[in-house]
């Protein structure tokens, strides 16, 4: 409302002041809704950017350059490696290790074959050469996932078992990456809305063994020489029933997609990544690290607890998870610290779940 001051001057003139305040505020009120839309429109469209690589739809429909959006290797806006990286990522980020097993990087060092037998104290191992070349007379022995570029972007989603899974209906963002990655004796069925159903690699141990179907990757992590032997056998004669516990004698798994877990690599997550805390790095984290070598992105959904402080698994209604945390085996806490600390510097999107 104009309050015009001086009421003895005549009608007109106030009118005129009427219609020059409404004016000038209409405008100040059209400047401000472009001013806002534009800085809305702009936040909107960067953090989608440096967030969500998986939304395409900035990326493709205006076939922007890759350097507007990333100074990363990559063709994902934004990527594992970048150019101008961060030094405590790249003090860590050994690309030269490589997270699977071949006939090639088999030949493993004193240091590294020691440190790996002894994670579980394995009595009388096998000759570690010729059950290496048994194996890769069964699976086969391929130099995979070398094809880093700049044309190729490879989205992965890192599913842990936790139960803050529970209720987030996660299922179709999940399903929407390239890889998919789940662990141990994790189900999809009758879980699908909250971690989906698509499944391209499963990480394992003889231990933690289930059947996978043709077209799933099992990934194998070898704690000890038995353990491909192990594999060996479920995927032949199924000879082997036992390890320190019964085990799955024979497996379901299409044997051209089985994978092996480098002990190499295993040792490099534990000495570089982990700082040797707890005494060895669990699934969920070796399967990250996996992820962090393989893909230009990774999303990471279902570890940590639930908002209950619960450490328990997504098909279970207790807390019989609370075991993972508190076994001394692997250190849960500073695991989670550094898969924060990896989401915090935009390695990985974290999906922290309910
Ligand atoms: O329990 P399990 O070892 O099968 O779980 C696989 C991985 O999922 C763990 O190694 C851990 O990284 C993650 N996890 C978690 N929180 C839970 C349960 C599992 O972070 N409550």
């Amino acid at each position: 409302m104009c309050i015009f001051p001086f009421p003895h001057f005549p009608r007109k003139l106030s009118f005129t002041c009427h219609y020059a305040m409404s004016l000038l505020k209409r405008r100040k009120i059209r400047a401000f809704t472009v001013l806002f839309c534009i800085v809305t429109f702009t936040m909107f469209l960067f953090s989608y950017t440096l967030h969500d690589p998986s939304l395409y739809f900035f990326k493709y429909p205006f076939r922007l350059p890759d350097s507007f959006f990333s100074k990363g290797q990559c063709g994902c806006q934004q990527c594992m490696t970048e150019l101008d990286d961060d030094p405590w990522f790249t003090e860590r980020f050994n690309l030269s290790v490589h997270p699977l097993l071949t006939r090639r990087n088999s030949l493993l060092t004193d240091d590294t074959y020691r440190w790996w037998q002894w994670l579980q104290a394995e009595q009388q191992p096998a000759n570690f050469s010729e059950v290496v070349e048994k194996l890769f007379q069964v699976i086969p022995d391929a130099d995979l996932y070398m094809d880093a570029g700049p044309e190729r972007c490879r989205t992965c989603a890192v599913v842990g078992n936790s139960g803050n899974l529970k209720g987030t209906r996660y299922g179709t963002l999940i399903d929407s990456n390239d890889v998919i990655i789940r662990m141990n004796q994790a189900p999809t069925s009758g879980y699908e809305e909250d971690v989906g159903s698509r499944t391209t690699h499963h990480v394992m141990y003889p231990e933690s063994a289930i059947d996978l179907d043709n077209t799933t990757s099992l990934l194998l992590i070898p704690f000890k020489t038995l353990d491909l032997q192990w594999i060996i056998s479920a995927l032949t004669t199924g000879s082997i029933q036992h390890t320190y516990i019964p085990v799955q004698s024979r497996i379901k798994a299409n044997r051209d997609r089985v994978l092996i877990y480098s002990p190499t690599f295993f040792k490099y997550v534990y000495d570089t990544w982990l700082e040797n805390h707890g005494r060895y790095p669990s699934t969920g984290f070796l399967s990250l690290l996996f992820a962090i070598h393989i893909c230009d992105t990774v999303s990471v959904y279902g570890f940590g607890s639930d908002h209950y402080g619960n450490w328990h698994h997504y098909w279970e209604e207790n807390n019989m998870g609370g075991a993972f945390r508190h076994t001394g085996v692997h250190d849960g806490d500073y695991e989670y610290n550094i898969t924060l600390l990896l989401a915090d510097k935009h390695k990985i999107k974290m999906f922290k779940g309910r």
